[in-house]
């Protein structure tokens, strides 16, 4: 999906409801922006106006998990054809809040939803394409939920999850990334935030900037 001169990159946050990606993903915007990159940021579900609509649906309203599933994907699938694949082409850079590992995490891991049934969806909507980049919070559940409850916003449908589910959750996506070493970068969100980002601008300086 990349354009042959000035090709763009895929970077992917993920981890756990309260494991601090926001304010790191907007540090990471900054420091690719300073080094002159032009770059697009976005969410998942989200990122277009349907795709925006879906996630207000997701998050709010009871379904069956394959249902939930699929709307995930549906989404997904505009995100790519609206945003991310007109970016990369174009040699700009994604940043995404989450992508397909958090499908296999919270679908898979976290409520049981057949594996064969992720990969089959995943394989109708991005074969061959992955991100280039993954960064993955790993924290403690407990740490976690203490963190979305200080906050004070209304829990969603996910964050009202019990800490049984966030361990599944947490389990699967450790499976992902030791499944996929080479495209994560595993981040103990439990370090101070600035830790956070100086690890986060090694790993963008050591893959990219070499
Ligand atoms: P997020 O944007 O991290 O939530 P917040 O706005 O509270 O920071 O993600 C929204 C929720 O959607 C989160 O609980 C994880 C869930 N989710 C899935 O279950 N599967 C998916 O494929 C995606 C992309 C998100």
């Amino acid at each position: 999906m990349s354009g042959a001169s000035a090709p763009g990159r895929f970077l992917t946050f993920e981890g756990i409801d309260g494991a601090g990606k926001s304010s790191q993903i907007a540090g990471a915007c900054a420091w690719l922006d300073a080094r002159g990159i032009s770059l697009e940021q976005t969410r998942e579900p989200g990122g277009t106006p349907l795709g925006e609509q879906l996630r207000g649906l997701l998050l709010h309203e009871a379904m069956h998990i394959e249902t939930e599933a699929m709307l995930m994907f549906a989404a997904r699938r505009e995100h790519l054809a609206q945003r991310i694949a007109p970016a990369l082409t174009a040699g700009r850079w994604v940043v995404s809040d989450r992508f397909s590992d958090a499908t296999y995490a919270y679908q898979v891991g976290g409520r049981g939803l057949d594996a064969a049934k992720f990969a089959a969806l995943e394989a109708w909507v991005h074969p061959d394409f992955q991100p280039d980049l993954t960064f993955l919070f790993d924290l403690d559940p407990a740490i976690a939920a203490a963190r979305v409850a200080s906050a004070g916003a209304a829990p969603d449908r996910f964050e009202r999850e019990q800490r049984d589910f966030f361990e599944r959750v947490r389990a699967a996506y450790l499976v992902r990334a030791a499944a996929a070493p080479e495209r994560f970068c595993v981040i103990d969100a439990s370090r101070p935030p600035a830790d956070i980002a100086a690890k986060i601008g090694a790993t963008l300086a050591e893959r990219f900037f070499t």
